[in-house]
């Protein structure tokens, strides 16, 4: 815990009472003039801190933004060991890209609760206004890269189960978008450095829209929609919990259980569906079947089933 945590967590243990900043300094064992630059960065964080002259300090609002401090209170999973992050920045992917290079551990995730460059599958951009949250996790799984094919399904399906704690059952649309009936709740993006025989890094990163906040995104489903108001923070400390599952699931039970479990949550299961690549080339068109042993998209299509490993899948009809 950060010194600014320690004084958050002083303040919010005194609930409505006052603090001294001379009580506060005597016991996190600082000066007075730090516990004031801590205040100041935690009014800065967006933390409602106030100070009563002759009284001290008494926390009166905390912001809705997945903040590390605010994601702890929320998280099962012992995985994350180090959270970083919380306000704007332009990719959490980015970011937990950095850290990864820098050497930071598996365990350690970015937060934001706006992106200004954030960044979709096939080179796309992700619209990342505030209302959602964005979380990038660096894993440093013991595996080539060719153990990890089933990572981004594994993701969606843990992501989805950690979202029941808000009383949602969400559907996973292959490879790895989340949805509720009426548009996509979240995505998710791995980008990894990797050689043939051993991966260095992965960074999972999964940008889930929790509530409307100005323009609605195009094709968006809200977690509020179906679930009410839900804080940034806990939607954040669910995300990371769902990968840290996902993660598990596939590395101590194998893609034979990803599969199954997203068996139960696949959303394109015996629909006609076209799939094209990157370029939007057509790969196959047909009934959607299941997932082979890889993580493919098994299409029955005139010509035979044809699976499809990357690209975009569309229901035929509705463009979805
Ligand atoms: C998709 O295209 O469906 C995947 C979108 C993934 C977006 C998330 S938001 C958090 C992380 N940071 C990014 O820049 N992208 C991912």
């Amino acid at each position: 815990m950060t010194r600014r945590d320690e004084v958050l967590e002083a303040l919010r243990c005194a609930g409505e009472a006052d603090v001294s900043g001379e009580d506060l300094a005597r016991r996190l064992g600082i000066s007075r003039v730090a516990v004031g630059k801590h205040v100041a960065a935690l009014r800065e964080a967006g933390y409602q801190v106030e100070a009563v002259p002759g009284r001290g300090y008494a926390l009166t609002g905390v912001p809705d933004a997945p903040l590390p401090a605010e994601v702890r209170r929320y998280l099962q999973s012992a995985l994350w060991e180090r959270l970083e992050g919380g306000g704007v920045t332009g990719s959490t992917n980015a970011d937990a890209a950095a850290l990864a290079r820098a050497g930071a551990p598996h365990g350690t995730a970015v937060l934001a609760s706006r992106q200004t460059a954030g960044r979709g599958r096939l080179g796309r951009s992700w619209e990342s206004p505030t209302g959602g949250v964005y979380v990038s996790a660096v894993l440093r799984p013991p595996f080539p890269p060719a153990a990890l094919t089933g990572l981004p399904l594994a993701v969606a399906v843990g992501v989805a189960g950690a979202l029941a704690r808000f009383g949602i059952e969400a559907g996973v649309k292959w490879p790895n978008d989340l949805r509720l009936d009426h548009g996509k709740l979240a995505g998710v993006l791995l980008e990894m450095s990797a050689e043939a025989d051993r991966t260095a890094w992965v960074v999972v990163g999964v940008g889930l829209n929790v509530r409307r906040a100005g323009s609605e995104i195009e094709g968006a489903a809200y977690l509020e929609d179906v679930a009410g108001a839900v804080g940034r923070a806990e939607a954040g400390a669910a995300v990371l919990d769902g990968i840290a599952e996902g993660y598990r699931l596939l590395v101590a039970e194998g893609f034979a259980s990803v599969r199954a479990a997203f068996g139960e949550r696949d959303v394109l299961a015996g629909s006609e569906v076209r799939a094209t690549d990157s370029e939007g080339r057509l790969i196959a068109e047909g009934r959607a079947a299941d997932v082979d042993g890889e993580g493919r998209l098994r299409v029955d299509t005139s010509d035979g089933v044809v699976a499809v490993a990357a690209g975009d899948v569309t229901l035929v009809g509705n463009g979805r």
